[in-house]
């Protein structure tokens, strides 16, 4: 039975271009420009609800209590992930277009927009809420809240107190499976040098000693931080607060110092598309800053804050997967890794002949 669906229809175009309404025509002072800025804003929230749709699909993935690290299903986070990463990266373009834009054209309309602000996309927030961005963490976070409507704090802070993706990567990363029976490992490296932790894991007491052998003298502290991330140690005082756990973080680094095995393949390519996430969110950040200083120099925004210093103190403490990108201080090169057990060899997809 032939369907009568219309293209026109099925994309509700009546509602999406009946959809702008230039503050400067209902005022009737015309503003050429304004339509591209209403245009380049739905554009985006447009684009922000297919983020959203993609972190709740990888976010429903990630919850189930098991995961194969050699699953399709695990291939469809990597893939939803990768769509993601592309997407952030025509947001970052989408900047271009905004600045065809002349400061003179957007003085044309920019006192009529007060007190409305970017800075109101909830969903912006609440996607930075649901890849991990703590409230503690925000900067600002009073003007954050003043800012948005009742309805939309609400939908954020619930976002905030569910589990966010970086929380579901650290129990994943908890469940790392190679390290469970000690034996093998206890073989392989029969002469651990004692380090002070009794019940740490063979493996990290050699790694730690290799690790500590590849630091300059300049780069001794590493040590410590080494001690402090992967091993829990809290001699040289309280850890400061970390989201992932030393556990964790053992797996994460694990993952990217034998990623060329094939089971680690794919949990590798995952850490990489959150550093990807994380590295595509700051590059419009401070595209989105470096705009905002061309067009209203060091005024402040129209939503009330210090505008450019805002953004800048924002753009550089908004990095939800640092924790991960901070683990590259901790490779050594690949010639000097730990040759790992026969066994955990073939879990990690090696068959030897
Ligand atoms: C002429 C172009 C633009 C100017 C001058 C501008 C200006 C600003 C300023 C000054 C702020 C800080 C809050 C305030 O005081 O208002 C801000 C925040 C923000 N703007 Fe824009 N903006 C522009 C275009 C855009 C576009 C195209 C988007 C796309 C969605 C956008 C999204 C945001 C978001 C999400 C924030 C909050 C950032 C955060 O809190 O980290 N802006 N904008």
């Amino acid at each position: 039975m032939p369907s009568d669906l219309h293209y026109h229809d099925y994309l509700q175009l009546d509602k999406i271009l009946n959809a702008q309404f230039p503050e400067s025509d209902k005022k009737q002072l015309p503003a050429h420009d304004e339509m591209l800025f209403i245009i380049i804003h739905q554009a985006y929230e447009l684009w922000f609800k297919q983020l959203h749709h993609e972190i709740d699909s990888i976010i429903t993935i990630m919850a189930r209590p098991s995961l194969n690290d050699n699953s399709p299903v695990l291939q469809m986070v990597v893939q939803r992930l990768n769509r993601c990463v592309t997407v952030l990266r025509v947001l970052v373009h989408q900047i271009d277009i905004m600045e065809t834009m002349t400061p003179m054209d957007f003085l044309d309309f920019r006192d009529m927009l007060r007190p409305a602000s970017g800075f109101q996309s909830w969903q912006f927030k609440k996607l930075e809420a649901k890849l991990g961005l703590k409230f503690e963490e925000r900067h600002g976070k009073e003007y954050y809240t003043s800012q948005l409507r009742a309805e939309h704090v609400e939908q954020i802070k619930s976002a905030e107190e569910s589990k966010s993706l970086l929380d579901l990567l650290n129990s994943w990363l908890e469940r790392m499976p190679f390290f469970n029976e000690k034996e093998n490992w206890i073989r392989t490296f029969s002469n651990p040098v004692s380090t002070g932790y009794n019940d740490t894991h063979p493996f990290w007491v050699e790694y730690r000693k290799r690790y500590s052998e590849s630091l300059d003298e300049a780069e001794k502290d590493n040590l410590i931080a080494f001690d402090r991330i992967f091993l829990n140690d809290q001699t040289s005082g309280k850890l400061e607060h970390r989201l992932l756990s030393s556990a964790a973080s053992r797996a994460a680094l694990f993952i990217m110092l034998y990623r060329g095995y094939p089971i680690l393949q794919l949990p590798f390519q995952l850490l990489n598309s959150l550093l990807e996430i994380d590295e595509q969110l700051s590059s419009w950040r401070y595209r989105h800053m470096n705009m905002v200083h061309r067009m209203i120099g060091t005024r402040i925004g129209t939503g009330g804050s210090s505008g450019k210093d805002y953004l800048k103190a924002a753009a550089d403490k908004h990095y939800i997967y640092r924790e991960i990108a901070q683990l590259n201080s901790f490779l050594i090169e690949r010639r000097k890794l730990p040759a790992l057990p026969t066994d955990v060899e073939e879990k990690l997809g090696f068959v030897h002949q």
